[in-house]
């Protein structure tokens, strides 16, 4: 068709006053941008010349070289040991693995890390489609065929999991076509041995580190896109000035309520109670004697007790926690950790969580160690300024290396992913796929599989390892000790909670005491409505409605079998009733979903601003409290990771890499709309319908329990139900 008039060629684009506006909106867009077009990144990658090697997969023998070369690849039928070969995948970067490129910039190597872990996401997934475990789209095997895809596997020094490559000479050959060895030494390929630019870790001091990290929020550059707790201020009535807070005994205490962690915290045992007593007692501290006297009569005293560290990774008592291992190219590596102790007192009146005490780490027994106690003995005290408290910021700082390893080790990577993935096999391997237990728990395991596989081979080595004060293989034992430690049927909210000395009537009525445990709160609810609907659910099947029919059913005593023997879950309950199976049900589904939610969600907040949450020191810690007492700023700013752009770099990445927003389609409300609309049993449907507006309901419920938190916590929102994981997905 023919324009009715002529149009000059090329046709001139408007030009005006926007045209500056459109230009200050661009350079606005490229400072917030933190991810690349996928497209654009494999260009670059090419361009870099970081790639696995090519591999003709038709040909028999794999040609090792290339950026792979670190790693021999797998030669199927050669009679090699696959067992240590696939051990070697989960090692730390070959050796050779070198720095490609001299100079970059910080913000491009940050998108170049998200960008290269999502491709590691997929291809991981895209094998596992191959192998057919959990394919995109379902295949029906009987149970017997399932079993010899998903089989167990404890390479590498991990808990019970997956075997990435299941028995068989025809596995081997697809693991090695799937070239996934080929892809751990991207990571470290791509961080350019100098890095420029932006500094999110520089800082001659610790203030002028959190102020520009404000200044960084303020802007919104590169991963410093929302707020986080170096942003924080606390509320002040009008007229008086804000002030950043992130370091108050108030802001370290509620994230053990509130933050990354609040499943570790616990009453203090009388063994700890007269420990404590006595030190303060031979430190001549007479305020803190009767406080804590006081504080053990009225029951409020708790702890973070980090002592068994050592134990846990099979450490002499006075062995130190120290590591080098490094990134390649780095040249300062030695990193220390702790196993510090911490006492609190929540005060009935109050219920602010107050530190008390701290055991920078707990060297073989009290008298060995060096203990500290805070000068201010309760929330209320303002004579002691506590930003320039340099001794007891940097105890508090002990706690939080170590809680950022009692964390990202146990409560999240050991205890939701792992946990969940031995759950996974072990079902896998026990149910026929109409089961109602499969049918119930396989929406929770969307991505989990393929997840957990890129935190043994990439996340663990590549990442974690290069930050942690802990050597590789203390890392390693300690995510096996808690795996082993891990007590299953004690860990349901409503034993949980008890045991760890919140009583549920108390904490669930928001007393004073516990109106700041928001997370506990919160669960209690959230734990009842999904064992209703776990409830609801099985009473569409009449093969569950007795405890004798659970007994006789194969399929759930092989599940249990399973578990407790292969998956090594000892503690899994051998069920025998229907409430026993409601309650592990109910369990597994709260591993996958609000649970996971609650620790993972809320690391970019807390930890993208790593001076808060570091996971290391980078000078040993003080042996003596004379040490400790005349430990100064710069000497906190030396132990930090400020001014260590690469290791920042790192411990920055890893919270925001795990925080991706959660999408509707793959919310717990989401599922149970489609269950809804999918269900042909009548009872499963309704059991969907109550789910729905249940977690309505607990969403009211939630806010309200925010609002009743002092004001200074800044409320808790990461369960809000719209954005709970439907299952682990990251
Ligand atoms: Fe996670």
């Amino acid at each position: 068709m023919e324009l009715p008039f002529p149009l000059p060629f090329p046709l001139p684009l408007p030009r005006g006053d926007s045209s500056e506006d459109r230009h200050a909106k661009l350079r606005e867009a490229l400072a917030g941008l933190s991810d690349w077009n996928t497209g654009v990144l494999s260009c670059q990658l090419l361009q870099w010349k970081v790639t696995p090697e090519y591999h003709d997969i038709t040909s028999p023998i794999d040609k090792p070289g290339g950026i792979s070369r670190g790693l021999p690849l797998l030669r199927p039928g050669k009679g090699l040991n696959l067992v240590g070969k696939i051990a070697d995948f989960y090692s730390a970067w070959p050796e050779d693995a070198k720095p490609r490129i001299a100079k970059g910039t910080y913000q491009n190597t940050q998108k170049a890390l998200s960008g290269i872990f999502k491709l590691c996401l997929h291809k991981y997934d895209a094998y596992l489609d191959l192998i057919q475990v959990e394919p995109f789209l379902p295949v029906s095997l009987p149970v017997e065929e399932r079993r010899k895809i998903y089989t167990w596997s404890e390479v590498g020094g991990y808990p019970p999991h997956l075997a990435i490559v299941p028995p068989g000479d025809k596995h081997n050959d697809l693991f090695n076509a799937s070239r996934l060895a080929g892809v751990k030494s991207l990571l470290g390929a791509v961080i350019p041995k100098e890095l420029m630019d932006l500094n999110p870790s520089k800082g001659a001091t610790l203030s002028e580190n959190t102020t520009y990290n404000q200044s960084l929020v303020k802007e919104a550059k590169n991963i410093y896109i929302n707020p986080n707790v170096g942003t924080r201020t606390t509320p002040r009535p009008p007229g008086v000035p804000l002030k950043l807070d992130w370091y108050t005994d108030f802001v370290f205490a509620q994230q053990y309520f509130t933050g990354t962690n609040p499943t570790t915290i616990r009453l203090a045992t009388d063994e700890w109670i007269t420990r404590f007593r006595d030190t303060a007692k031979g430190q001549g501290n007479q305020d803190m004697v009767k406080l804590i006297d006081e504080a053990a009569k009225a029951k409020s005293l708790y702890v973070l007790d980090y002592s068994d560290f050592r134990t846990m990774v099979g450490a002499e008592p006075t062995d130190i926690f120290t590591s080098n291992a490094s990134l390649p190219g780095d040249t300062r590596k030695d990193r220390w950790a702790v196993a510090p102790v911490c006492l609190f007192n929540l005060p009935a009146d109050d219920g602010i969580l107050h530190p008390l005490a701290i055991v920078i780490d707990y060297i073989k027994d009290m008298a060995s160690s060096v203990v500290i106690f805070n000068k201010r003995l309760d929330s209320s005290v303002t004579s002691i300024d506590e930003a320039t408290d340099w001794p007891w910021r940097y105890a508090k700082t002990c706690i939080q290396v170590a809680d950022w390893h009692k964390h990202e080790l146990g409560v999240h990577l050991s205890l939701t992913h792992l946990v969940e993935e031995a759950v996974i096999v072990a079902a896998h391997r026990s149910f026929d796929d109409n089961h109602p237990v499969y049918r119930i728990l396989k929406p929770h395991w969307l991505k989990t599989l393929a997840i957990n596989e890129a935190a043994r081979a990439i996340l663990v080595p590549s990442v974690i390892n290069m930050i942690s004060g802990m050597k590789p293989e203390h890392v390693l034992k300690f995510v096996r000790a808690e795996y082993n430690n891990f007590n299953f049927t004690k860990r349901y909210i409503l034993n949980d909670l008890p045991d760890r000395g919140f009583p549920l009537d108390k904490v669930g009525l928001g007393e004073k005491q516990f109106h700041n445990y928001a997370y506990a709160r919160n669960m209690i609810f959230m734990w009842s409505i999904l064992r209703k609907f776990v409830t609801g659910f099985f009473s569409a099947f009449s093969e569950l409605d007795s405890d004798d029919k659970i007994k006789n059913d194969n399929n759930i005593q092989t599940w249990v079998k399973e578990l407790r023997e292969f998956g090594k879950l000892t503690t899994f309950p051998d069920i025998k009733t229907r409430d026993e199976l409601i309650d592990a049900v109910t369990m597994c589904i709260h591993i996958a979903s609000p649970q996971h939610t609650a620790i993972n969600y809320l690391q970019e907040y807390y930890q993208t601003f790593v001076i808060n949450k570091p996971p290391s020191f980078f000078v040993a810690p003080p042996t003596s409290l004379e040490a400790l007492e005349a430990l100064t700023e710069p000497d906190l700013v030396k132990a930090l990771p400020m001014n260590q752009l690469r290791q920042w770099l790192l411990a920055a990445q890893l919270p925001h890499l795990l925080n991706e927003t959660v999408a509707l389609k793959e919310s717990l409300p989401h599922y149970a709309l489609t269950l809804i609309q999918t269900a042909s049993e009548e009872e499963v449907k309704n059991a969907a319908k109550e789910l729905y507006v249940d977690l309505g309901i607990i969403g009211e419920a939630f806010e309200q329990v925010s609002e009743k938190m002092d004001p200074e916590t800044g409320g808790y929102h990461v369960m809000k139900p719209d954005t709970t994981a439907v299952s682990i997905l990251i």
